[in-house]
């Protein structure tokens, strides 16, 4: 069925792969992976640090178009040239529909988003500067939490595709709640997510596929289900026994 939901699936060609002993593909993320479906509102990939995340979302991203390094469509700058080569051997099932927008986040060089702005706006132009789609004051003149606020409400809207990785990062509780708020009306709005998380506030919208990125692959989790509410809800319910096992003299 034709569908306007933006991503739908992604396929690993892995005729195409020589070899699953190397990185990327030796992975536990890529090594079994055959294919995934999104959901048409939020995916989530959650997972243990180093299980393949950035890696898979940033093949994504980069097979879509985007900056390896974050940033819309436009953004054509690298610090380092980070990316794998996973991006060849992935193939994106699309909608009937493009998006009307998008960007890619990374917590990580999100820094360097800010600095290829003032870069840009620093150029002669005819143009708006590049800051105002962007709320008008210096990303970098904002506390981290606060220019990803700004990005998220300014130049994020409707009818986009948004791939963000790990954008809790530095977002205090109160604020990756806004941040699911702002999610909620853009969703609404018809844009769609791809998230890496380890935030049990953020993977909680309900209406959302959440992808577990294990030793054993990638497969499909409730939300109850993920190690970070049980964790954090076993913590809150009992801080002093888990404390007692964890600072043992
Ligand atoms: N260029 C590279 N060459 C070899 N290994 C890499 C490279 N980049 C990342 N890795 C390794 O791949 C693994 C997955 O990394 P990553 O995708 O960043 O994990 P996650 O985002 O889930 O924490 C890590 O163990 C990392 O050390
Ligand atoms: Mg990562």
């Amino acid at each position: 069925m034709i569908s306007a939901q933006f991503l739908q699936r992604l396929t690993l060609r892995r005729d195409r792969v020589e070899s699953f002993e190397r990185y990327p593909f030796k992975l536990p993320a890529v090594r079994s992976l055959e294919q995934l479906d999104f959901h048409p509102k939020i995916t989530y990939f959650i997972g243990e640090n180093g299980s393949g995340k950035s890696t898979l979302l940033e093949a994504m991203a980069v097979a879509l178009g985007f900056n390896a390094e974050g940033g819309s469509k436009n953004f054509n700058f690298a610090t380092r040239r980070s990316h794998s080569e996973l991006h060849e051997y992935l193939r994106l099932a699309k909608g009937y529909k493009r998006p009307r927008t998008g960007f890619f986040l990374r917590a990580e060089s999100f820094f360097n988003v800010a600095t290829e702005i003032e870069r840009l706006d620093a150029e002669p132009s005819f143009d708006a500067p590049v800051i105002d789609a962007y709320g008008g004051h210096s990303l970098h003149e904002q506390s981290h939490g606060e220019s990803f606020l700004t990005l998220l409400t300014e130049r994020f809207g409707g009818q986009g595709l948004y791939i963000l990785d790990e954008p809790e990062a530095a977002l205090s509780p109160q604020r990756q709640l806004a941040v699911l708020s702002r999610i909620h009306d853009l969703v609404r709005d018809g844009s769609q997510f791809v998230i890496a998380t380890h935030s049990p506030l953020l993977m909680a919208y309900p209406d959302a596929l959440i992808y577990q990125c294990s030793a054993d692959g990638v497969a499909p989790v409730a939300y109850e289900d993920t190690e970070h509410v049980r964790v954090t809800r076993d913590f809150l319910a009992h801080p002093e026994r888990m404390l007692r096992d964890l600072l043992k003299p």
